[in-house]
């Protein structure tokens, strides 16, 4: 994904700086060639040899070095550079760059750059929400620099707001989008997240577990690689991704409706909601009263299978559905693959720790129509997106 690219990450001097350490390891394993620059404040958390080990690069820490300065160190590096990602950024730093201090090997680094610079800021809710911090932050986005926004939290100072450095894999993701192959390019990518909701009465309605993020970490991956996405979403607590063409629904027989109607554009479907296979025969009008009776039966009706239509006028288009398993997955994911005429088939046993609804990571195994099973390991909803469009772009035509 990030393979052939170089990227600087410079790291300034705050307790985020752990994090760092983190997302050099994402851009490792991405492909990334990474050389990092740490201010001196940034070595008072870390040592450099963290950094070093992980890179397998030198770190650089002095404007005159030497034997680093061979070849203008600050210069080749600036050249060199496809990213210069700063994470953890100080307000110091980013007052300094706004205003054209080149004083340090990271500051001379980013004023010498031509490639794309993305800051990560992280500190103290007040100094972010001071008005000399924002206006140069504006001041540098104006010109064309990049951020990515602190996100709320408890701080190091003890302090409660915004101002704590986002998940690595986030930061990770802002600096895929800006440098990582467009491999989607061209392409429409339909995705489906979250539950659906089907409502008894005004106040009551069926559902499931499911939070949407399994989902929307597809829409942000295909966005991110160049796709054109479309994303049809049950009910969430998550924001609408940047650049993608969110759709809100809340019951199955909606989800339906705006499926088929978008599934014309798409190249490829993706339904990772999990959708209600049932909705009450009827719907009251008021709210259902408990009356005197222990026990209460509610009559179901059979939903759509929205993914079973699909697969029935498939055509050229690439078919991707999910199997929320509690035993058996392998034979109950294989009949739906084919039940269902799919490509893949994402299977999860969703009693496993760690995989299924709502948390972070997943557990999954990829089941193709050819036969064949890839089994992953424990991965984040980010990482799983990402090898299931390796998977897809296996089976789109080249171009
Ligand atoms: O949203 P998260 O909290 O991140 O959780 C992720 C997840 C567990 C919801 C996700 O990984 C997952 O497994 N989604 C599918 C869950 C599910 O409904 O599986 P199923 O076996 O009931 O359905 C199989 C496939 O048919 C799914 O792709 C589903 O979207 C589709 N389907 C099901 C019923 C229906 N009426 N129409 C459909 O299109």
């Amino acid at each position: 994904m990030l393979q052939g690219k170089c990227v600087v990450l410079g790291v300034t001097g705050g307790i985020a700086v752990y994090k760092a350490v983190e997302l050099l390891r994402l851009m490792i394993k991405a492909g990334a060639d990474v050389h990092v620059i740490m201010t001196r404040s940034a070595q008072e958390f870390v040592t450099p040899l963290t950094f070093q080990t992980l890179s397998g690069n030198p770190v650089h820490t002095e404007l005159f070095n030497l034997i680093q300065e061979q070849d203008i160190g600050h210069i080749s590096l600036a050249d060199s550079a496809d990213l210069v990602l700063i994470a953890p950024a100080t307000a110091n730093f980013v007052g300094k760059v706004a205003n054209g201090i080149a004083d340090d090997l990271l500051s001379t680094t980013v004023m010498a750059t031509k490639a794309k610079v993305l800051f990560v800021p992280a500190m103290n809710t007040n100094m972010w929400e001071n008005p000399l911090y924002r206006q140069n932050q504006k001041h540098l986005e104006e010109l064309g620099y990049h951020f990515v926004e602190p996100v709320y939290g408890e701080l190091a100072c003890g302090w409660q707001g915004q101002g704590k450095m986002p998940d690595p894999q986030v930061v990770f993701n802002s600096a895929h989008a800006l440098i990582g192959s467009k491999d989607f390019a061209g392409k429409t990518l339909l995705v489906t997240a979250g539950p659906t909701r089907e409502e008894i009465d005004p106040v009551r309605f069926l559902s499931n577990y499911s939070s949407g993020k399994m989902g929307f970490a597809i829409a942000r991956a295909s966005r991110d690689r160049g796709a054109r996405v479309i994303l049809v979403s049950g009910p969430v607590h998550l924001a609408d991704p940047k650049g993608v063409e969110t759709i809100h629904v809340t019951s199955a027989q909606e989800m339906y409706r705006e499926v088929t109607e978008k599934a014309s554009e798409a190249d490829v479907v993706i339904k990772a909601a999990a959708v209600a296979d049932f909705r009450p025969v009827e719907r009251g009008e008021q709210k259902t009263k408990k009356g005197d009776t222990e026990t209460m039966a509610i009559a179901l009706q059979r939903n759509p299978d929205i993914l079973a239509e699909l697969g029935k006028q498939k055509g050229s288009r690439v078919l991707v559905g999910f199997a929320a398993e509690t035993e058996k997955l392998l034979r109950h994911a294989r009949e739906k693959l084919q039940k269902k005429n799919l490509d893949i088939l994402v299977a999860n046993d969703v009693t496993q720790d760690g995989a299924g609804f709502d948390g972070e990571t997943n557990i999954v195994r990829f089941l193709t129509a050819d036969g064949q099973t890839e089994e992953l390991p424990l991965m984040t909803k980010d990482e799983v997106a990402e090898k299931l469009l390796d998977r897809i772009l296996t089976l789109l035509p080249k171009d």
